[in-house]
């Protein structure tokens, strides 16, 4: 199946399924019985193997661990009504896990060893591919810095790893979000258009402070100036003002979101005037001061949709309209979840059978 590379098999003697509790899952604490480990050294991936989810060996001086060279990516399997399963847009993952090694000066990852590898992994372990309402497979393909070295340059050797973690809803209920206008998440030239461990670790801090203050997450705003809106949380973010659906164009400080890009095809498709630009925190603090915005929402493979509740803007928190008038965030949750099931076509080619 994986043309670079011979794939080794070695499966595990003893499944962990049974005591796992299908009804209560979450996100991320659930890992399914296989992972696939690849190795890249002097130039080229050298080793592709499926083998048991475990610990790995590692030397305490291997180089992420210092500088932290590491991409990873999110995306979802699920089953489809007739039996079969279905993986949502996993070219695009592909791309933008190129994008982000270009820009961590890490090796490409091989379409076919990440696709590839995906679907082997995934027919290995299908049956801990949930089959409750809003639950799925998520799959976390990642790359990191393996060298033992502690000079600072780019690695010379890696590690490609894909495990799989079937998983609930990532928020329990809409979130309360408060605009950030002191910490940052990214900076102007740096790397928040990369999938990099780093911009996550760069907002833990903030975001703490806002859930210390009773929010879910920070809405991040430009670095330099906290003008403009940039994400939420781990999130692309959009909001909806009467028919204009407005987002953050992508740059170096924004990701470049699979599910942001799907819903601004089926937003314009849907006839909605789509807006991808600077969108300045005066305008969204008018409109909600002046109950002119519809909607806000979040974006993200993990979430998929999820509705802003409240924001909080300079001392105020204001409240969004009720979730049965979030006539485009529902429109668009009901879609992909459908698409996905298999209950309506897939016009785009978006799934991966
Ligand atoms: C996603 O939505 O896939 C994300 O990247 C969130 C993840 C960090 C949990």
């Amino acid at each position: 199946m994986i043309e670079t590379l011979p794939l080794e098999i070695e499966l595990t003697s003893q499944s962990r399924i049974d005591g796992v509790d299908f009804e209560n899952l979450g996100f991320g604490r659930v890992f399914s019985d296989h992972m696939l480990v690849a190795e890249y050294k002097n130039g080229e991936w050298v080793s592709a193997k499926v083998m048991p989810y475990g610990n790995l060996y590692m030397s305490p001086a291997m180089s992420v661990l210092h500088y932290g060279q590491s991409i990873f990516e999110g995306l979802k399997a699920q089953y489809m009504k007739d039996g079969r399963i279905s993986v949502f847009r996993p070219w695009e993952n592909h791309k933008r896990m190129l994008a982000s090694a270009e820009r961590m000066c890490m090796p490409a990852v091989p379409e076919d060893l990440f696709i590839g590898g995906i679907k082997q992994l995934i027919e290995i372990d299908k049956k801990w591919i949930p089959k409750q309402k809003g639950a799925s497979l998520y799959i976390r393909p990642f790359m990191f810095a393996s060298e033992e070295f502690l000079g600072v340059r780019p690695s010379q050797e890696y590690k490609f790893i894909i495990f799989t973690c079937p998983v609930g809803n990532y928020y329990s209920e809409p979130v309360r979000l408060k605009i950030e206008t002191h910490y940052s998440r990214v900076a102007q030239g740096g790397i928040g258009c990369a999938k990099t461990a780093g911009n996550y670790a760069a907002s833990l801090y903030g975001a703490v402070k806002v859930q210390k203050m009773g929010y879910h997450q920070a809405l991040w705003t430009n670095s330099l100036t906290h003008e403009y809106i940039e994400e939420v949380g781990t999130m692309n973010i959009m909001f909806r003002i009467g028919n204009r659906v407005l987002t953050p164009e992508l740059g170096d400080t924004i990701l470049k979101g699979v599910t942001r890009d799907s819903v601004l095809t089926l937003a314009r498709e849907w006839g909605y005037e789509v807006e991808e630009r600077k969108v300045s925190v005066k305008e969204i603090a008018e409109a909600l001061q002046n109950g002119m915005l519809d909607e806000a929402f979040g974006l993200g493979t993990a979430a998929v949709v999820a509705h802003v509740k409240v924001m909080h803007y300079d001392g105020k928190d204001y409240e969004l309209p009720p979730l049965e008038k979030r006539t485009l965030a529902n429109k668009i949750y009901d879609y992909l979840i459908q698409l996905r099931n298999g209950d309506i076509e897939d016009t785009h080619n978006w799934l991966l059978i």
